[in-house]
């Protein structure tokens, strides 16, 4: 008896120092301590043994089977740290390297501009209209009182496009003025809208480049005049700049679609690669603006004879070199992650009349 116990632990111990995973252990387990393992039907025969026998072998099976189940535990014990080894290494993790970059994507300076002119005019009470980039000859020229023959188009260095078979040619727009026409048409006056956009010209230096953005003003109603038009942008360009002293010049101009015209410059000085607002001789042209001619207001269907009123067109690139301090519009549109980094405003700084433009 003795010796076939020694055999089965010896044989058994051998196993579980070999057992390879937690499920080879169960089957030594099983084989040795379970309900028909080895060392258990060596303890149910203990009954046919005489008592001197029995104490004896007794004793020696429940030695072999602390034995073993203390063997097992053991290596259940070593099992379950080689897993948990082998998981820290495959998901190790390098806490020593650099934390996540947060994101670099700013706000460009145009579209900042943009929200500011929209929160500043929507608080005057206008609202949004839009027009395609891709305009007719018709709402771009013509119905703004610029016939084929007129001068003023050359003036525009416009793109045109190819023409649709047996049509006109269609043009980039080269001011954000068709929008007043298509608005008209579809809109029975009163009227007080804003129309921000891309704006196409082929010309191109310090303040000039060949998509830039403007923003359309039109308000039509019965009795409209200069005096709301200069009070109006006089409001605008102080709220915009967050001063009441800005150097403004109105200067008498000349559009086609407005009668009288003028044009606003706001004093600035460029020196060396400075731009600053308000001092020196330098003036900058950031709108154009006027008392809309009766012809524009018969091509959108608005009665002349009933209502007048003025029209404005904002340059937003110019405006927010001005504010930015950015001396040339060309650094704008190239694409330079160093300027866009250096120019640009943090995503969440939304332009609010309540909670502040950009200072
Ligand atoms: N459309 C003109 C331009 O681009 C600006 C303007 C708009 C002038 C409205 C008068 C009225 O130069």
């Amino acid at each position: 008896m003795d010796d076939r116990i020694t055999t089965i632990v010896n044989d058994s111990l051998d196993a579980i120092a070999g057992a390879g995973d937690i499920a080879g252990l169960d089957a030594i387990r099983v084989a040795t301590l379970g309900r028909k393992g080895s060392i258990t039907l060596l303890m149910k025969g203990l009954g046919t043994l005489d008592p001197q026998a029995r104490r004896q072998a007794g004793q020696a099976l429940n030695a072999a089977k602390d034995d073993l189940q203390s063997a097992i535990d053991r290596r259940r014990g070593e099992l379950e740290r080689q897993r948990l080894d082998a998981l820290l290494e495959a998901e190790r993790i390098d806490v020593t390297l650099p934390e996540r970059p947060a994101p670099g994507g700013t706000v460009h300076p145009v579209s900042q501009a943009t929200d500011e002119i929209i929160a500043i005019l929507a608080d005057m009470g206008f609202t949004v209209a839009e027009g395609p980039d891709i305009e007719d000859d018709w709402f771009n020229f013509g119905a703004l009182n610029m016939p084929e023959e007129h001068p003023a188009r050359q003036e525009h260095d416009t793109f045109y496009l190819l023409p649709a078979a047996g049509g006109a040619r269609p043009v980039l727009r080269t001011h954000t003025s068709p929008v007043q026409i298509r608005h008209m048409l579809d809109n029975p006056p009163p009227i007080r809208i804003i129309a921000p956009g891309r704006t196409y010209r082929s010309d191109s230096d310090l303040t000039h480049t060949p998509m830039f953005h403007q923003v359309e003003g039109l308000v039509i109603d019965r009795d409209i005049h200069m005096g709301h038009l200069k009070g109006c942008l006089r409001q605008f360009v102080e709220a915009f700049f967050g001063v009441d002293d800005v150097p403004m010049r109105f200067r008498p101009s000349y559009f086609p679609f407005t009668s009288p015209s003028m044009e606003v410059d706001i004093g600035c000085s460029f020196s060396g690669n400075r731009l600053t607002i308000g001092e020196g001789e330098g003036w900058m042209e950031v709108l154009g603006s006027g008392m809309v001619h009766p012809r524009v207001l018969a091509n959108g269907g608005v009665d002349p004879e009933a209502w007048q009123g003025f029209a404005f067109g904002l340059g937003i690139d110019r405006l927010a070199m001005l504010k930015y301090a950015i001396p040339d519009l060309r650094g704008f549109f190239d694409a330079d992650l160093r300027w866009l980094r250096h120019y640009g405003f943090r995503p969440l700084d939304v332009p609010t009349l309540y909670g502040g433009l950009t200072p």
